[in-house]
């Protein structure tokens, strides 16, 4: 598919009564612009893994129809899931995901047909002279299954050890590296029109892995065996892209393959700070321009949709915050960070109303944050003509902010739209004068400040 670079414009301004009002939100590009129109625009997709668990979440799923366009199963489609004893299948849960993604105008990368992990203990026990008739007829009644329904197969997963060797697993055991042409061949007659990768981790960068799989898939390649292209996981840890990663890349595509990045994720030891969130901006950003910049990477696909539905924190404890959205499904600096690799704007001027021309109240906040808490201090001015005889000032904390403690007045509830009111001692508020509160509060790494305040039914300048 040609790149275009269709330039995506910035969202409106709107000028009222002469006011100008801009108002910088996280959300990137204009509202409805997700990842996946940004990445279409560059000739790319932008995916996500979901799980059949996931589907029943209703804010992870908003997020991921209006982000993605390429779904991976999380686990639906792996051999213990889909086979779990011999000859005895189990397409439920993938149909489940692949239903979700067809309504969602979503492609499917299959994941995966082979892999010596969540691999059924009959698999492992079987003789040796019984393994190839067992995987090709799981290839063949999988790959059928979802014949024309998936854009790609991760036909073999994770084929390698670390130091560019084939992994010693039931199938090479049974039937030495041969498995893997056989695993192909077999994939391709039964759905033709998947694309067919091999796909493993830590083969981003230059390295003994990735140079065991570059000789493979040069090997395949030169054999005319199917294989159309190679995935590589990009489970990173924080600030550690390897800076080989587009040169690899680009030796895989010499051969005449394709690449994607498939299970991106970026870990950090917990708790996140400012610091880590944005070397993970970074490193989201590095990732998306390394895909961008090299002609054949087909799309980048997320490990999760948000950091509340990732595997990191369950398989690497004391590691997570990996994931593009936070626990709350809020966008994290690397959503804003992606998006504006791929093209997108991420301060957008949004449409706030002014306040009535008749508005009798003034407010001003500042914010200090740290790590994970922040201070905000608000003033309210009363600019109108008549004494303020007890006050009520309701606004909306960004997501992820939960007030913890408060100072003159009460605030209630502790996130989401919230009313401050006075206490006993600063309940009047006389023409011209001033009134200050403040608050402290946890956030998940949203630090803005509230943008819109109405004082007693009114909206504030
Ligand atoms: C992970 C899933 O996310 C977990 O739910 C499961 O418990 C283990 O597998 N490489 C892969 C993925 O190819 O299939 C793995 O998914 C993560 C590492």
């Amino acid at each position: 598919m040609p790149r275009t670079t269709t330039a995506l414009a910035a969202a409106a301004t709107l000028a009222v009564g002469g006011l100008l009002l801009a108002a910088v939100t996280s959300q990137a590009g204009a509202a409805g612009t997700g990842l996946k129109t940004l990445a279409e625009a560059k000739g790319i997709y932008f995916g996500t893994a979901l799980t059949q668990s996931n589907l029943s979440n209703s804010t992870l799923t908003a997020v991921a129809g209006a982000q993605f366009d390429m779904v991976t199963p999380g686990n639906e489609m792996k051999w213990d899931t889909t086979e779990p004893s011999n000859g005895s299948y189990n397409f439920g849960p993938g149909d489940a995901i692949v239903s979700f993604a067809q309504s969602h105008d979503m492609r499917v990368r299959g994941h995966n047909l082979v892999w010596h992990s969540q691999l059924p203990g009959w698999v492992n026990g079987l003789p040796s002279n019984q393994v190839q008739a067992a995987m090709e007829a799981h290839i063949t009644t999988e790959a059928t299954h979802y014949k024309g329904k998936l854009y790609a197969w991760d036909v073999v997963n994770e084929p390698f050890n670390e130091d560019g060797s084939l992994r010693q697993d039931a199938f090479y055991n049974a039937m030495g590296s041969g498995y893997l042409a056989d695993a192909l061949r077999t994939a391709h007659a039964a759905d033709p029109n998947a694309k067919l990768y091999l796909n493993d981790y830590n083969i981003e960068g230059q390295n003994a892995k990735s140079d065991g799989m570059y000789r493979l898939v040069s090997q395949l390649k030169s054999q005319g065996v199917p294989i159309d292209g190679v995935g590589l996981e990009s489970h990173f840890i924080v600030g550690q892209v390897p800076s080989s990663m587009r040169a690899n890349m680009q030796r895989f595509t010499a051969l005449g393959l394709d690449v994607a990045i498939t299970e991106l994720d970026d870990r950090i030891q917990l708790p996140a700070n400012s610091s880590t969130l944005a070397q993970q901006a970074t490193d989201y950003a590095t990732v998306v321009n390394n895909c961008l910049a090299v002609s054949r990477c087909v799309g980048v696909s997320q490990w999760g949709v948000g950091d509340a539905d990732s595997w990191i924190p369950g398989t690497f404890p004391g590691q997570g915050a990996a994931t593009m959205y936070d626990n709350n499904y809020q966008p994290k600096p690397a959503y804003n960070s992606t998006a504006t690799a791929l093209g997108g704007s991420t301060t957008t001027t949004t449409t706030t109303p002014p306040p009535p021309p008749n508005s009798t109240c003034a407010v001003t906040d500042s914010v200090n944050a740290w790590n994970t808490g922040l201070t905000e201090s608000i003033t309210i001015t009363n600019t109108g003509t008549a004494p303020i005889n007890g006050w009520s000032l309701a606004f909306t904390l960004a997501g992820g902010q939960t007030v913890t403690s408060a100072w003159n007045a009460s605030i209630t509830p502790a996130s989401g739209q919230v009313a401050a009111k006075n206490v006993g001692y600063n309940g009047s508020v006389a023409p011209g004068a001033s009134v200050s509160f403040g608050f402290q509060a946890t956030h998940t790494g949203n630090t803005s400040a509230p943008g819109d305040f109405t004082l007693n039914g009114t909206r504030c300048a």
